[in-house]
């Protein structure tokens, strides 16, 4: 009896160690499966761009993935994808003007406000969200 109580409690014992083991491991695998995914959250031009866009009203006309009254930022960050540095400075114009024509007749209303450095920080933003 005595005999069967111990091998049971080692056999418990073991269990616990294999399976907290085995947790921990499958705890730090999802860690660094989270890490490897591209994680936008992690990056400074993400982060800046998604600041400015929430200050202004550029949700009230775009969303990250539907076309709305304006393109998506997916559809721009493909139509864009492997653009010069010129045009993606004309993009960011066109934000500080205003633009129609390029995607539809809607009007994107200007932006005076807006600083060249601060739109051009929202085009590589928005260039980020490439399908
Ligand atoms: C009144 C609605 C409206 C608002 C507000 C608006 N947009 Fe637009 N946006 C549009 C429309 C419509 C277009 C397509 C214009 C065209 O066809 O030339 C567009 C186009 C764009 C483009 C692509 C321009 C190009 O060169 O192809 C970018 C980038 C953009 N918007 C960013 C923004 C940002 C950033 C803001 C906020 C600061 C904003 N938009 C606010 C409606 C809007």
């Amino acid at each position: 009896m005595k005999k069967l109580f111990i091998s049971s409690c080692l056999f418990a014992l073991t269990a616990l160690i294999a399976c907290g083991g085995s947790d921990n491991n499958s705890g730090d695998k999802k860690e660094t499966e989270k890490k490897a995914e591209p994680s936008l959250s992690d990056n400074p031009v993400y982060l800046k761009g998604l600041a400015l866009v929430a200050q202004d009203d550029c949700v009230t006309c775009h969303q990250v993935d539907n076309k709305f009254m304006g393109p998506s930022y997916r559809e721009i960050a493909d139509k864009y994808a492997s653009a010069s540095t010129e045009e993606k400075k004309a993009v960011a114009q066109r934000i500080i003007n205003g633009s129609t024509g390029i995607w539809g007749t809607v009007q994107m209303t200007k932006h005076s406000g807006m600083s060249t450095e601060d739109a051009e920080a929202i085009v590589d933003y928005i260039l980020l969200l490439k399908k």
